[in-house]
């Protein structure tokens, strides 16, 4: 069954908010409580990374699933796994070198692990809180011969990173949480260390209205947005058509080399 998306709705504006708190007044106090936090956390650090890490230490704290969007166990594997056949039957060979985006606590990167040769997943992300659940993943997993890299990274400039050593690079729900100046960032890096052939695949919050984001935890960007950016810096977006057909909120684009 594919997934139904609001692709109209403006979440930011007051009309949506007060219609959504009305159908959902259970929602109410847990949002309040939600926004509280984020406000004082934005106080506390005012860019985006900075804030962001600081979210993923919150919400890790609690519940590392939870943190990168799995409510529950059984979510947080069925996610992961949703991830891994979208790529297998898309291309990912044993051999190829991976490169994981906001890797989080590895919901799909013990599959790109286990899948890969050994030393070939390299998982990076924003939050050391993350990765230390990531750790945890990989040991509960049984993945240690695997050997794979997972680094703190504090922005997408991939500066440490070789020229065009990775045949795939993956950025899953990452996007759908980054300002448009980080997706930019990523895009100006990201041709350097593709391989000849690599493809980079990212998720994002797709709207065909107005743009806008959510507490800035939650963006939303229309499709052509990205195909312009991926195009100014050389890249060529293709919007993955068969993704829509996963029981998933969020679209998936393709970038390569043009
Ligand atoms: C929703 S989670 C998804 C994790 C993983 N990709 C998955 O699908 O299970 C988003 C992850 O991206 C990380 N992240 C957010 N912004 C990032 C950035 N600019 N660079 C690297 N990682 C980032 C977060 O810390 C978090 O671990």
């Amino acid at each position: 069954m594919a997934s139904k998306k609001n692709l109209v709705a403006n979440r930011a504006a007051l009309a949506h908010k007060v219609r959504y708190a009305l159908g959902h007044p259970h929602r109410i106090g847990p949002y309040v409580k939600r926004a509280a936090r984020d406000r004082w956390l934005a106080f506390k650090h005012p860019d985006h990374v900075g804030y962001y890490r600081a979210v993923m230490a919150s919400d890790t704290r609690r519940n590392p699933e939870a943190a990168v969007g799995s409510q529950t166990h059984d979510r947080w594997l069925a996610l992961g796994r949703m991830q891994f056949d979208y790529l297998r039957e898309h291309g990912l060979k044993p051999e190829y070198r991976m490169l994981d985006i906001g890797c989080g606590n590895l919901r799909a990167g013990w599959h790109f692990i286990e899948y890969l040769d050994a030393g070939n997943y390299y998982g990076i992300d924003i939050s050391p809180d993350i990765l230390v659940a990531a750790k945890q993943t990989l040991t509960t997993q049984g993945l240690q011969a695997k050997l794979p890299h997972l680094t703190i990274t504090q922005n997408l400039t991939l500066d440490f990173l070789p020229d065009a050593h990775f045949d795939v690079v993956h950025a899953h729900s990452v996007f759908s949480h980054s300002p448009i100046e980080v997706i930019d960032e990523c895009l100006a890096h990201v041709g350097r260390v593709l391989a000849p052939g690599g493809f980079f695949d990212f998720t994002f919050d797709r709207t065909t209205g107005s743009e806008h984001h959510v507490l800035r935890e939650d963006f939303y960007y229309r499709t052509e947005t990205l195909v312009d950016l991926a195009a100014r810096h050389g890249l060529r977006a293709r919007f993955m058509d068969d993704w829509e057909t996963r029981r998933h909120g969020q679209s998936k684009i393709r970038v390569t080399a043009s």
